[in-house]
């Protein structure tokens, strides 16, 4: 399988050309080295689009590093987009700037020859035009408009478009596209993506974002003297998704090159179409919804009046066209905004590979720590919960090491269990008059999804997001896997989401199973929960727990475990305070509605379910669900190194055991082909 290697894939463009290129079937691997952008940008990538994207945190001047990822992946062909890319700055450290971005595209170049790699891509600007005003009839500017480009960075650009040259001239096998893009605006639809600058933006909708924001005061607007209808300079704002497609449409054209023929040529992305300062300042202030503050200030160094494509060589010969508007880039990039007040910063959350291989990102541990020292760290395997700490204790069992989680006596530590959480007696159901037979992994049973379940998947994402309401602060991470029919025997493609929700004193788990309309079956059948084991007695054992139900009501259950459709009281009446220990387990499905449920509980009342306390600590678990059910587990069976019987409990929200084999129960857990399963579940932890 080949694929194009996106340098520079983190980042503003990069990263939402990425999403076009595996739109459009091609697969993809990033090199960037993150020095403007973040990891969460290629973590929200995979999440868009539901695969796994490749990604190396390599710096194209490391040559050998970059050669390994031409080894590892057939490269068919390259799209460059590294480079530091600030034309202020690039007049501060000129050298920096030609060290990365000419040094790094040498780098690239050889490493591309090394492996026989002649297909590039490649990002130039605008700016090697300089000012095009200096000419006559040069507006719109075409392609074959004199370079002289007027800063350092600007000049990189130029210089790698004559290294470029030179190379075609010297091997006509080489391909090179050269992009020369005018002004990238706006931000991906879905408010998962957009442009995240450091520090004080440079750029005119990037500032006036902040300042719509709260995070700037005003928008100073440099000259209103110019020679345009409103006074301010004229810029060719284009989309960033009518960009990303530029770049699909090159690629395209190279592609389809005779055998042993090679290009160089120049193409013009821009939308041909002039906008003023103050043309996307009313625009930006629609999208809004309310005019922002702005002072006219003097004209700034090195601005010009004009500078607007011609776009008419890539419309014709690349048949691409840029077809959204300033007024949609406004609205995409307000919605990434409030979305995203501080891009993908968030002040109290970190995240470290938690892989034995550093270089593995797929699953990562994400910590996000409050200021009274509550901590929650969850991880993209299982989407798991691995660690709570409240008031300097460990209150939920879990690994340190990653490669624990993928032993066989793992019994489940705080991952995610789907498709169908517990049991399904005989491995096997009933559907629309279909018999699924499943994997039994369990006597003759099917616990908790079967062989391969949602706790051995990396979901992708998480999309990590923070709010702030006043002094509370709210985190939000959300995870998704993609469960294909057939998986583990069972019917239909579902979409799995679980949103996390954390804040200074608690976990809440949203479960939410998309059952997607383009599935291949009608219905399918789901019930998801999350296994932490909890412990909050500050010590290796949860003897002594006292812990209250709403309910002593369970699902009396046979010798194999499966529910023989009663309700049943439980042996001893934990509606009152019980002290928990190897004298008082429980393995059972409480019931907190007798009636069932629907598929999707969402909107239903959270509801307190169990309480615990432990003598030892002044800790109260409040877990509380929307669910009808949840299963009250002690942990005797509790059986890896490291922790013995006992050291968790867990308080699994859930549909009733074994509910797709029950008549009455089976609304419950089917889940018909467009239709959405959903659940909630909270997880308190306050002083006792
Ligand atoms: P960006 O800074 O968001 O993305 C560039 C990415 O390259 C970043 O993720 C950065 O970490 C990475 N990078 C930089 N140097 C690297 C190195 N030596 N090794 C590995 N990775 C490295 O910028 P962007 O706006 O997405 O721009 C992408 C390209 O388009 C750049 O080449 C830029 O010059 C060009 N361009 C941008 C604009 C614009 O207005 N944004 C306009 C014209 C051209
Ligand atoms: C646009 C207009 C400013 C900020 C730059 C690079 C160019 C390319 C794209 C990389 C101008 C005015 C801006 C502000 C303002 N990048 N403005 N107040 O300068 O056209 O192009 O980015 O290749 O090479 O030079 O873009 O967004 O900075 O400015 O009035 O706070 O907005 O004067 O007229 P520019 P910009």
């Amino acid at each position: 399988m080949s694929y194009i290697l996106v340098t520079g894939g983190a980042g503003y463009i990069g990263s939402h050309t990425v999403i076009e290129l595996v739109n459009h079937g091609y697969k993809v691997v990033i090199v960037d080295n993150l020095c403007n952008s973040s990891y969460d940008a290629v973590a929200r990538i995979e999440y868009i689009v539901k695969q796994h994207v490749p990604f190396f945190n390599v710096d194209l001047r490391d040559s050998d590093a970059l050669d390994k990822v031409f080894k590892q992946y057939d490269i068919q062909g390259v799209i460059h987009f590294a480079a530091l890319k600030a034309v202020g700055e690039s007049t501060k450290i000129p050298l920096q700037y030609y060290d990365n971005n000419i040094g790094g595209t040498i780098s690239l170049l050889n490493v591309m020859k090394a492996n026989s790699v002649k297909t590039v891509v490649f990002s130039s600007s605008a700016t090697v035009y300089g000012d095009a005003t200096r000419f006559e009839n040069m507006i719109p500017i075409p392609e074959h408009c004199p370079n002289d480009p007027t800063n350092p960075y600007g000049k990189t650009k130029y210089m790698i478009e004559q290294i470029l040259k030179d190379i075609h001239t010297a091997d006509n096998q080489w391909r090179s596209a050269i992009l020369r893009y005018f002004n990238p605006i706006g931000a991906h639809p879905s408010g998962l993506l957009g442009e995240d600058p450091l520090g004080i933006p440079n750029n005119l909708l990037p500032y006036l974002a902040q300042v719509a924001i709260g995070r700037r005061d005003k928008l100073s607007i440099f000259g209103n003297d110019y020679d345009s209808h409103d006074g301010t300079p004229i810029r060719d704002y284009i989309h960033v998704v009518d960009l990303a497609k530029g770049h699909i449409s090159a690629l395209n054209y190279l592609n389809k090159l005779e055998t042993g023929e090679g290009l160089f040529r120049e193409w013009n992305l821009g939308t041909g179409k002039g906008s003023t300062v103050f043309d996307v300042y009313h625009a930006f202030c629609k999208a809004v919804g309310r005019e922002l503050p702005y002072e006219v200030a003097g004209r700034r160094g090195g601005d010009v009046l004009n500078l607007t494509a011609n776009a008419t060589r890539a419309n014709t010969e690349l048949k691409w066209e840029a077809t959204l508007s300033v007024e949609d880039a406004c609205k995409d990039l307000w919605k990434w905004t409030t979305e995203n007040p501080f891009g993908f910063n968030i002040d109290n959350y970190k995240w470290q590979v938690f892989n034995d291989d550093k270089s593995d990102y797929s699953n990562r541990l994400h910590t996000v720590s409050f200021a009274n020292g509550f901590k929650v760290s969850l991880a993209n395997r299982g989407a798991l919960l691995q660690s709570v700490v409240k008031n300097g204790t460990s209150v939920v069992c879990g690994f340190q090491d990653p490669s624990r989680y993928i032993e066989k006596s793992n019994p489940f530590f705080g991952t995610t269990v789907g498709r169908v959480a517990n049991r399904i007696g005989g491995a096997k159901f009933e559907l629309n008059g279909n018999t699924y037979q499943l994997a039994a992994n369990e006597g003759a049973n099917t616990l908790h999804g079967g062989f391969h379940g949602y706790d051995k998947q990396t979901f992708f994402g998480p999309v990590a997001k923070q709010e702030k309401n006043g002094d509370k602060v709210v985190n939000t991470f959300l995870f998704k896997y993609e469960d294909k029919d057939g998986n583990n025997g069972f019917p239909g493609d579902v979409e799995c989401v679980i949103k996390y929700t954390v804040d200074d004193e608690s976990v809440g788990i949203e479960f939410i199973g998309s059952h997607l309309e383009t599935s291949p079956a009608e219905a399918t059948v789901i019930n998801l929960t999350n296994h932490s084991y909890f412990n909050i007695s500050g010590t290796d054992s949860t003897d002594g727990t006292v812990v209250k139900a709403i309910t002593n009501t369970q699902l009396e259950v046979d010798d194999s475990l499966l529910p023989t459709g009663k309700f049943v009281p439980t042996h001893t009446d934990i509606t009152k305070p019980t002290k928990i220990g190897p004298d008082c387990a429980f393995d059972y499905c409480f019931v907190v509605n007798e009636a069932g449920s629907g598929i999707d509980t969402r909107s239903d009342e959270l509801k307190p379910v169990l309480e615990a306390t432990h003598p030892n600590t002044n800790i109260k678990l409040v877990a509380a669900t929307t669910d009808p059910a949840f299963q009250l587990y002690t942990g005797t069976g509790i059986d890896t190194p490291g922790f013995k019987p006992r050291s968790g409990f867990c308080v699994e929200n859930s549909r009733f055991v074994n509910a797709i084999n029950v008549p009455e129960w089976r609304k419950q857990v089917i889940v018909k082909r467009g239709e959405t399963y959903g659940s909630k579940a909270k997880y308190t932890f306050v002083d006792a």
